[in-house]
């Protein structure tokens, strides 16, 4: 660097007279001091999420981060914001299209208010008989159909991440559908699980996850359907009398970036990050069912909830209760489509 300089001082020099060269000399010196400052800054990525570091995407965002600043030796540091503490659901989606924030991963229940219809598959109740079988979805063809959509509204789809099926609990005991006649469940912001909760009976409260656990303590809800990693994180075992291991439906990820952002990394960057991502991945989905188990031994342990298992008899009867939602899915996609998703999680 001294030897070029030297140099660059020479070839000007000839062409200056003092003043001129001397004012030269400190802009030039200036730049490089400014270059070498601004070359050890990291690239900040901000990744926010609704739900405790314990869970399975918890333990994801923090995987993640730990495995990115490895991969791109520090040049990109990132900035895990969980529990909802920089933004709730709702609010996210549009965090990250302002660039508040540079990586989410909402429920793919959370799509439907971005416009994009077809993420609600996912929420089909009892369309997967195991996350193998839903991973057929998410690896193939539609995975990648499902992440283009997201680009018109300005996001890039990385990866889907499992967390696992959801539960109903409550302040009442569920075993059949009646039992769901005129209680209040909160649900996710999901056209699905909106008509899912009406063909109970029950009324459904849509409601951001972060409200979730004050409602069920101050009694504004009877119940709600959670992934048992959710609900043991958030403790609504302490607040809830009843769960009923349903296993209705399925509860995962798209992780998404901000694409402006994404594509005005630099390459390698993106690339190392693409790794990062790739690795995280596996990390997520070989983990988030050992996570859900564990805290299923948890609860129990503690003994403070009433635990119930629907038998393969008392499922079918809720089968038969959302036949409509398969029906009304046929009639919005056409039965070709629907008959090709049912094909591949066969
Ligand atoms: C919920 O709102 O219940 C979930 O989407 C929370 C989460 O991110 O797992």
């Amino acid at each position: 660097m001294e030897m070029f300089i030297y140099k660059f001082i020479i070839t000007i020099r000839i062409k200056m007279n003092k003043s001129k060269l001397f004012k030269t000399i400190i802009s030039f010196s200036i730049a490089i001091l400014a270059g070498s400052v601004m070359a050890e800054e990291p690239i900040i990525l901000k990744f926010s999420h609704v739900v405790k570091p314990t869970t399975p995407k918890g333990l994801g965002a923090l995987y993640f981060a730990k495995k990115a600043e490895e991969l791109t030796k520090g040049k990109v540091k990132v900035e895990v914001y969980p529990n909802s503490t920089l933004f709730k659901d709702g609010d996210e989606l549009n965090a990250l299209k302002s660039n508040k924030v540079q990586m989410l991963a909402p429920s793919m229940a959370k799509f439907g208010e971005l416009g994009i219809q077809e993420f609600e598959i996912f929420d089909l109740p009892f369309l997967f008989k195991d996350t193998s079988k839903l991973h057929n979805l998410t690896t193939g063809e539609m995975g990648k159909v499902l992440f283009k959509k997201l680009e018109p509204k300005g996001y890039i789809g990385l990866a889907y991440w499992d967390n696992g099926f959801k539960s109903f609990s409550s302040n009442y005991k569920l075993i059949s559908p009646k039992d769901f006649k005129g209680k209040t469940f909160r649900i996710q912001d999901s056209n699905i699980l909106n008509q899912q909760m009406t063909l109970l009976g029950g009324r459904a409260f849509s409601m951001k996850f972060s409200e979730v656990y004050t409602a069920l303590k101050t009694g504004v809800i009877d119940g709600t359907e959670n992934p048992i990693s959710n609900l043991y994180a958030q403790k609504m075992h302490e607040v809830q009398k009843y769960l009923t291991i349903s296993e209705h439906g399925y509860l995962g990820y798209s992780v998404i970036v901000n694409k402006d952002y994404w594509e005005k990394l630099p390459k390698d960057i993106r690339g190392q990050l693409e790794l990062a991502m790739k690795d995280t991945t596996e990390y997520v989905n070989k983990i988030a069912q050992d996570k859900n188990n564990a805290d299923f031994e948890a609860i129990k342990k503690i003994g403070k909830i009433k635990i119930t298992y629907l038998s393969d008899k008392e499922k079918a009867v809720y089968r038969k209760e959302f036949q409509p939602i398969y029906d009304n899915m046929e009639s919005k996609y056409g039965a070709s489509y629907m008959d090709a998703i049912y094909k591949s999680v066969e």
